[in-house]
């Protein structure tokens, strides 16, 4: 059976500039591996009232179950004021409660930042890592990725151009791979 990872960008905006590398990462998938789009668009901004008086909203159940049946992730983040989007971190926080019952815990992942400025989210990517260790998500070390300029890797239909990042991305998610094989339960 094939392995399921998820790929979670951090951004709702129709033309997100993460969504469209989420877009090209999934045919990057290698046999034996389904790459699978999580959406964030519907989940209500976390409130520990829901899971205390069992009043869960039906958003958080459908995300909870989706992302229980995965065995790993990418996370592709844009940087908002050098850290993560809240939409991203919203749902870390909805994934990982109740209290012992995280869906994340274990599953090794990786952390693709992104940013039409210089510096490629460098903020939102380490920022990201502090929450996955507290998460027991053993993140991908290296290579770090950093896409800088994101905005100039797509053309007028939103397709990543050939050249060296689309094979610099390939290259990072074949690491992912064996990253992924090495920390697998
Ligand atoms: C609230 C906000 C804060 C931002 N802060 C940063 C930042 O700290 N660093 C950066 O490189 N870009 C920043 N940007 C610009 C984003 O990188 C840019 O809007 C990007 O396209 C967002 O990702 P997306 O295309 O996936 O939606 C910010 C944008 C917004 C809306």
């Amino acid at each position: 059976m094939s392995k399921v990872i998820g790929i979670i960008a951090g951004s709702l905006r129709k033309e997100s500039f993460s969504k469209k590398l989420g877009k090209a990462i999934l045919a990057m998938a290698p046999e034996g591996y389904e790459f699978k789009t999580i959406r964030l668009d519907d989940l209500p901004v976390y409130n520990q009232d829901f899971d205390d008086d069992h009043k869960v909203p039906p958003a958080y159940s459908s995300f909870r179950d989706e992302v229980k049946q995965l065995d790993g992730f990418i996370f592709i983040t844009p940087e908002y004021n050098r850290s993560v989007p809240a939409v991203l971190k919203n749902a870390l926080d909805v994934g990982s409660r109740p209290y012992g019952k995280s869906v994340w815990d274990g599953k090794p992942g990786a952390i693709f930042s992104n940013s039409p400025g210089a510096v490629g989210g460098f903020g939102a990517n380490h920022h990201l890592r502090q929450s996955l260790v507290f998460l027991n998500i053993p993140v991908m070390q290296q290579p770090e990725v950093y896409l800088a300029k994101v905005n100039e890797l797509f053309d007028e239909d939103g397709i990543i151009k050939e050249g060296g990042t689309k094979d610099f991305i390939k290259n990072a998610v074949d690491s992912y791979i064996v990253w992924f094989n090495q920390n697998a339960k």
